[in-house]
């Protein structure tokens, strides 16, 4: 099963309007252009979040039109910023809200850990218990989880008070099944990948502005919008592929204080 994981796209319903200087309709865009001139092939696309900045109906069907450019399922997940009611509107436009994914080896899971109005995450009871059902589904196949807030801390302080805050209760879920082989998220707008209990965690960067690794405060990346692939084996490997658009194409204002 091969994957294309975007994330953090947080568009608006205005194409001219910015992020911290870096124009997301820009960004996304040169994202989409160069996924088309990579040729990698993938089955389905993982949108995981942070999808519009401004919560507009607009913001998200400008995601949709670019996104069927790529011409491959796209499957979406909240993030912090999201507004779930406008969300929806995505189905009409084919990016569907499924959440649980299946082929002959591998399951995937999209889980929901947005609060409504906090940065940070929560698993609510509803969603701890869908996972364990579909867990207890398909005992026998290799599986992947995606959600938005970090579910390990990625090292960076400001950013990791926003992580998804009952951890433990996700945690103590997935400890009855070993063939859980990876998480992947959005939300710390950067490239992550690190094991922990036998599970890839992987964050991929945003499609705009990027937030440096290991900082203790604030503070903004040069690193360019990226994306990310993912071939899931057979025997329960998860390969990955980071991709970045070229150097310097995308700088965010060197003033910006927070976001
Ligand atoms: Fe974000």
């Amino acid at each position: 099963m091969h994957l294309l994981q975007v994330t953090d796209t947080h568009l608006f319903a205005d194409e001219q309007t910015g992020l911290l200087g870096v124009n997301t309709n820009d960004s996304f865009s040169a994202v989409i252009e160069n996924i088309k001139s990579d040729n990698i092939p993938f089955d389905y696309i993982l949108a995981t979040g942070d999808l519009s900045q401004d919560h507009t109906k607009r913001s998200y069907q400008r995601f949709a039109e670019r996104i069927a450019e790529l011409e491959r399922p796209c499957v979406w997940l909240p993030g912090n910023h999201d507004m779930q009611e406008n969300m929806l509107t995505l189905e009409q436009h084919g990016v569907l809200a499924a959440k649980q994914l299946v082929s002959e080896h591998w399951q995937i899971i999209m889980l929901d850990t947005q609060l409504e109005g906090e940065p940070h995450g929560i698993m609510s009871q509803r969603q701890l218990d869908n996972l364990a059902e579909a867990l207890a589904e398909y005992p026998d196949k290799h599986v992947l989880i995606a959600m938005h807030h970090q579910a390990i801390p990625v090292g960076s302080k400001w950013l990791d008070q926003h992580n998804l805050k009952n951890a433990d209760e996700f945690f103590a879920v997935i400890a009855d099944f070993p063939n859980v082989r990876g998480v992947i998220f959005g939300h710390v707008h950067q490239n992550y990948e690190f094991q922990f209990d036998g599970i890839a965690f992987i964050a991929t960067p945003s499609t705009c502005i990027q937030f440096l690794p290991l900082s203790a405060n604030f503070a903004l990346d040069h690193q360019q919008p990226g994306w990310r692939y993912l071939q899931l084996t057979a025997e329960g490997r998860i390969a990955t592929r980071l991709r970045r658009l070229s150097e310097r194409s995308f700088l965010p204002d060197p003033k910006s204080k927070g976001y």
